[in-house]
């Protein structure tokens, strides 16, 4: 049996992910394959324990290795649990938000160098990397301007500057750049409608050629 594949979407604040996630999810349903939709960090139960921690911990400051950690934990157990098994049966995965968002946030926003990353990344993925990354990509300014009218409760990446944010979105596109063959940058500062063409290109790119 063909192993299933594994798809993610990217982000910064306000790029629309929520949007587009159930888009995608359409998409490749209606190619006809099993699906399983998670997020990160969390998909499981210990996962999604962690991501309370990592999201709202609010005694105190929480050091940027324990969180790179954490987030790493998390991910290990979510491919144990979920990713691996489903790809190996064959069912294809889409997850919102992975790897490269642990290289924007916690190697950008952080600062936390790519090598040491890629060490955590090595021991927990062992090779293990998206077939296809959607990266929703808009300038922090209006991605700001979307969550703010939301007015939710901000989390503890939600709260962090606007320098952050640019950091965070610069790594991000530093990695589009870098691994071209497999992230996808989508301009999401575009309408829905315009967003969700650019999404069906890309998508239909990636499917005609492996299916
Ligand atoms: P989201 O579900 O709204 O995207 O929130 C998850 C937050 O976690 C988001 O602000 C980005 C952050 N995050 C990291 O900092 N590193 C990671 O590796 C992942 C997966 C998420």
């Amino acid at each position: 049996m063909d192993k299933g594949k594994f798809i993610t979407i990217e982000g910064g604040d306000g790029a629309g992910k929520s949007t587009q996630i159930p888009f995608v999810e359409q998409l490749i349903r209606s190619r006809g394959h099993k699906l399983q939709v998670t997020r990160e960090p969390g998909g499981t139960e210990l996962g999604e324990q962690l991501r309370e921690i990592l999201l709202n911990f609010s005694a105190g400051k929480m050091c940027d290795d324990t969180e790179l950690m954490l987030m790493f934990a998390a991910r290990k157990q979510h491919l144990y649990e979920v990713i691996t098994p489903a790809l190996e049966a064959g069912v294809w995965v889409l997850c919102d938000r992975f790897t490269d968002a642990t290289y924007a946030y916690q190697g950008g926003g952080r600062g936390i160098d790519a090598s040491r990353i890629e060490v955590l990344e090595d021991w927990v993925q062992q090779g293990l990397q998206p077939d296809l990354t959607l990266l929703l990509d808009v300038p922090v300014e209006i991605g700001l301007g979307r969550t703010g009218k939301r007015g939710e409760v901000s989390d503890r990446f939600e709260q962090q500057q606007v320098c952050f944010k640019e950091l965070v979105r610069e790594s991000y596109l530093d990695r589009t750049r870098r691994f071209s063959h497999r992230i996808k940058r989508i301009d999401a500062a575009q309408k829905v409608d315009a967003v969700q063409i650019r999404i069906v290109e890309e998508f239909n790119a990636f499917a005609d050629n492996v299916t």
